[in-house]
């Protein structure tokens, strides 16, 4: 199974941990969406799209980056690093937007993995930020938990982590 990772990771670096760690367990490539080149997509069986959450949805890199896609039929994953904890905002509401537009694009959905990210936006910088040390080491292993289970072909996988 030849695997992409995509990600953007703009504030602290959050996400590209989660990528680089997803990607190690997959034997995957990974880039980040500002230099995919989307004529050389069709060689991958799978693709993961991450970023961190910016206003309750994705990066825009990697929205406007998904839009720019053709049609495809081929496996996706998606993943993000948040400042929220989950059980305050469902998951649902933070991937909905990337969700919506890859299966417009035709993607087959097959994972969906979240977890905290060390977050100073806004006020939380004053305070020193919130989530310090977060994607931490239980954070990795769960992200390559949710990896392996994308690996052993298990259809559809989610992890929400805290
Ligand atoms: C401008 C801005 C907006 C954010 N909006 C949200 C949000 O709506 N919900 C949330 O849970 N976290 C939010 N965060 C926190 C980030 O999602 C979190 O820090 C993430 O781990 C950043 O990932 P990165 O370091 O890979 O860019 C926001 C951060 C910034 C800087």
């Amino acid at each position: 199974m030849k695997t992409l990772i995509i990600y953007a990771s703009i504030h602290h670096g959050n996400t590209e941990k989660i990528a680089r760690t997803i990607a190690a367990v997959l034997d995957a490539d990974i880039v980040e969406a500002v230099n995919v080149g989307i004529g050389n997509l069709e060689e991958y069986d799978l693709i993961g799209f991450g970023s961190g959450i910016y206003g309750w949805k994705h990066h825009k890199s990697l929205l406007n980056l998904i839009d720019r896609l053709p049609n495809t039929n081929v496996g996706a994953f998606i993943y993000s690093t948040r400042g929220n904890l989950i059980r305050l905002v469902p998951l649902e509401n933070y991937h909905k937007v990337a969700r919506n537009s890859l299966l417009e694009k035709g993607f087959e959905i097959v994972g969906e993995f979240s977890c905290l990210g060390f977050d100073t936006s806004g006020p939380l910088r004053l305070v020193g930020g919130k989530n310090r040390g977060h994607p931490d080491e239980r954070d990795l292993d769960d992200a390559r938990e949710f990896a392996a289970g994308l690996k052993n072909g298990v259809r559809f996988t989610e992890t929400m982590g805290s």
